[in-house]
């Protein structure tokens, strides 16, 4: 028998294409209960109904349901030592927890302590994928990266430029920022499944003259991905006004130095406008909606419908630390909420998507994560559907697979996650849920 020919039984969900808003039967959903999912080596082989033969080891998930690995749009590993910091708005909140706390990977002991402790909390999560910030420290990233690596795991970060106002203890400058760019670009980007982003914090904290070089960076290499933070919070913006008076709008800061592409991720985005919408749309770059930390920060209600009506690429994204969870349902369970503050209902299946499928063509990377299908790689995630009576109760009575599924994701968080593979490895095992 070969050691790593895999057969996992379960119900499988994932989707073919983006759901319509609020279609609770969509075709782009696909339902496969008690279906087999076989894995050869780091790739999924088939799925079908029937058991496999002899040669595959078996492992029965019945009852549980199978899903893509979660991909997380927008994180910030440091930011695991600032979760729940009491108290501020954004501008305070990087001030008074986040820099100082960024500031202590200088250390790299502390560097890659942290690291460990990140991606062992990703899995754990059962979050396979990541576009995810490191520090301003090379030394910081390279062990983000590394961590990483170890694992399998698909992971984009990038060093943190910020040349501007930030503490003296977390700034950089444009030539040492891009030698240190350069550096690590050699080193990581396309090394096993590992990818750079370049990372300028946000506008308020990068120079003109850093911004122009992270847009060279980018026209010289376009397999390049770009993350920051866009229009996040109302002083912010006011800020950024003030800083660049000759930009049509805060995202037109990025627009103008080239910095906007297909592979942009751009964090938030609640305070756009309609021309804002139309240039996203028009380069294809994602927004990462990221609810528990615009109600956590108090930054605003994104409006999930309009992005989509104005033809925008959505994905949810936890945002840690100023999101409150790692794990993507409770993420999920938020962005209900806050499209409801707004008079409008999110299904489980927009939801589901823009973590697995959605975010993977935000990266680029459908055709290798996202899905459960033959070809992909195997990023899977098997889950209980429950773990106490009350919520075992309740999806008993639900009337449809939308309800079951919805309250599931309401419900449920990483205590429910049983068994999490990355490239056809088992990285999680739990005998019972929690
Ligand atoms: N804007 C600039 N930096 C940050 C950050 O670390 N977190 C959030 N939520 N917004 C930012
Ligand atoms: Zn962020």
């Amino acid at each position: 028998m070969a050691e790593d020919n895999w057969a996992l039984r379960g119900d499988l969900l994932d989707f073919t294409g983006e759901p319509a808003w609020a279609d609770l039967q969509p075709p782009a959903l696909r339902w496969r209960p008690a279906h087999w999912l076989l894995i050869r080596g780091s790739r999924i082989e088939a799925v079908q109904a029937e058991p496999p033969g002899p040669d595959w080891r078996r492992v029965d998930h019945a009852g549980r349901l199978i899903l893509p690995g979660f991909i997380d749009t927008h994180v910030h590993g440091p930011q695991i030592d600032v979760l729940a910091s009491y108290g501020t708005e954004l501008l305070d909140w990087l001030e008074n927890h986040t820099f100082p706390a960024e500031a202590r990977y200088a250390d790299e002991r502390v560097a890659q302590a942290g690291a460990e402790r990140f991606i062992q909390a990703l899995l754990q999560n059962g979050t396979t994928a990541a576009l995810a910030f490191s520090t301003v420290h090379e030394g910081a990233t390279h062990a983000l990266f590394d961590a990483a690596h170890r694992q399998g795991m698909r992971l984009i970060t990038g060093k943190v430029l910020m040349d501007r106002h930030v503490p003296d203890a977390v700034r950089d400058d444009v030539p040492g920022a891009e030698a240190a760019s350069r550096r690590l670009i050699s080193r990581w980007h396309g090394s096993g499944r590992c990818a750079y982003a370049v990372t300028p914090r946000f506008a308020p904290t990068s120079t003109q003259a850093q911004l122009a070089m992270a847009g060279a960076l980018l026209r010289e290499d376009p397999s390049l991905y770009l993350q920051t933070h866009v229009a996040e919070n109302q002083a912010e913006v006011q800020w950024v006004r003030e800083l660049f008076p000759g930009a049509r709008s805060y995202l037109d800061v990025y627009g103008g130095n080239g910095l906007l592409h297909r592979r942009t991720v751009l964090a938030h985005g609640i305070w756009l406008n309609d021309q804002d919408r139309a240039q996203l749309r028009d380069v294809g770059a994602t927004i990462a909606h990221s609810p528990t930390s615009n109600l956590f920060l108090g930054s605003g209600l994104f409006n999930w419908r309009l992005a989509r009506e104005a033809g925008v690429r959505v994905a949810v994204a936890s945002d840690v630390g100023g999101g409150t969870s790692l794990n993507l349902l409770r993420n999920l369970a938020a962005a209900y909420q806050v499209q409801a503050l707004l008079g409008q209902r999110l299904t489980a299946w927009s939801a589901l998507h823009a973590i697995t499928l959605g975010a993977a063509q935000a990266l680029d990377l459908d055709h290798e994560i996202g899905r459960l299908e033959p070809g992909a790689t195997a990023d899977i995630t098997v889950w209980d559907w429950s773990a106490d009576p009350v919520v075992a109760h309740r999806l008993s009575l639900a009337r449809s697979l939308h309800e079951r599924v919805f309250a599931w994701m309401t419900l449920g968080d990483e205590r429910l996650l049983r068994s999490v593979m990355v490239a056809g490895q088992e990285r999680l095992l739990r005998q019972r849920a929690v």
